[in-house]
């Protein structure tokens, strides 16, 4: 009986607690106008159940540990040398087969963009130092072209240097959080901008919301115009154009599933579901073989379905005085599993590469393929590992 009384008290002052956050501890404590809404997950029957039961990933060569921070997006430039990466403390760093050198930057003012001890120690400063995140090279220009989450769209010359600014908005809306991008042979940009509301540094503002202000946008590098194409998307985050260039695909992280959006044909300037992921995605690229491999955070476990199902649930894990981190790993379902996987263009995995106790590999936010090995680059990791496909092949 006693003890039923003192947990009472416990659970009361815990409601109380979160319910008024007097000490503005609460990650939503700065958006008042926070809302959460229902993420309408794939049925159970949709999801691939394909599994890498050797967790062959863990045959990875993590390469340059600790020297770089949170690489996100790896891209070679179109001579084949690199790759180069953004890093968590805004620079782009170019890596010419024996140590890293500085290639360019999106901000100027570098100020405020000292070294961390671990990629999480930047977020308090992206805004000013700047977050490359998707990289891309203009292969006929020579120009690196880079989707900047606190700047927009923006383009480098073949030397480096500090970047210019293509796009900051679209139709009159800012560009919040940009994320990926791709180019087609005429310069149009395809790219995407992840939320309407929430900055790249409010990451689990925007998953737990699980808002729809995301969306896919071009740009025209003759009239420098942006349009948008799609809009009222949860979170789209990687894309990629088709071998032929007649779709492009991007993926939808709140829900797990990748959309096409066809360019040429009949369909041009509609989009459909592609394929149901087995987790939740990151980037996209497309190899030489028109295959299309996608990097995914972590697999769906029940506890991404109970969330995605009770806003509730993830408002008031939101109002726990915790970090972000725990929140973080309560979504991914505790812990951060290692898991990449190829799809052919008819839309059916044809390889999939794992790590499932995240040993060796985990958290991935993009594969890059090139001369039979896999470039993976982790936005939260301090390491990029290389995966030889010739151990692996079948
Ligand atoms: C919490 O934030 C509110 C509104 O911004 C402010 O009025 C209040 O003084 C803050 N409380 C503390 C303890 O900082
Ligand atoms: C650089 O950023 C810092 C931090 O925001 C600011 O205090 C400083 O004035 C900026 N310097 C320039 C030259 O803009």
């Amino acid at each position: 009986m006693g003890t039923r009384i003192v947990l009472g008290w416990i659970l009361l002052a815990l409601a109380l607690y979160c319910g008024l956050d007097p000490f503005n501890h609460s990650s939503i404590s700065g958006f008042p106008n926070f809302v959460s809404v229902e993420v309408k997950l794939p049925d159970k029957y949709e999801i691939p159940t394909n599994k890498d039961s050797l967790n062959l990933l863990q045959n990875s060569d993590v390469k340059l540990l600790g020297q770089i921070q949170g690489p996100e997006s790896l891209v070679f430039d179109p001579n084949g040398r690199g790759p180069y990466t953004g890093i968590a403390d805004g620079r782009i760093l170019f890596w010419d087969g024996t140590h890293w050198t500085n290639f360019a930057f999106t901000s100027a003012n570098r100020s405020v963009c000292d070294p961390q001890p671990n990629p999480l120690g930047y977020i308090k400063n992206e805004h000013i130092c700047g977050r490359p995140l998707g990289l891309r090279f203009n292969k006929k220009t020579g120009e690196l072209y880079i989707a900047d989450a606190y700047f927009g769209l923006m383009k480098v010359g073949p030397e480096g240097g500090v970047a210019t600014s293509l796009a900051t908005e679209a139709e009159g809306v800012p560009l919040t959080f940009t994320n990926d991008l791709d180019i087609d042979d005429e310069g149009n940009v395809y790219f995407t901008d992840s939320s309407a509301q929430y900055q790249r540094r409010h990451f689990m503002q925007l998953v737990f919301s699980g808002e729809d202000g995301g969306r896919v946008l071009k740009y025209d590098p003759v009239t420098k115009e942006t349009t948008v194409l799609l809009k009222n998307i949860q979170f789209p985050n990687g894309i990629t154009l088709s071998k032929d260039g007649s779709f492009f695909l991007f993926c939808e992280g709140s829900i797990g599933r990748l959309s096409r959006y066809w360019l040429k044909g009949e369909k041009a300037g509609t989009s459909e579901v592609f394929a149901i992921l087995p987790g939740f995605p990151d980037n996209i690229r497309t190899n030489k073989d028109g295959d299309f491999w996608v990097a995914l955070h972590c697999r769906r476990s029940w506890t991404n379905h109970l969330l995605a199902a009770t806003p509730r649930l993830r408002d008031f894990l939101l109002r726990l005085p915790i970090k972000a981190k725990y929140q973080f790993m309560v979504f991914i379902g505790g812990w951060p599993h290692g898991i990449i996987v190829k799809y052919n263009p008819e839309g059916e995995i044809v390889q999939i590469l794992e790590d499932s106790p995240g040993k060796v590999v985990k958290a991935v936010s993009e594969v890059e393929e090139r001369d039979g090995k896999l470039w993976i680059g982790s936005v939260l990791m301090p390491f990029v590992a290389v995966y030889d496909l010739g151990s692996s092949s079948r």
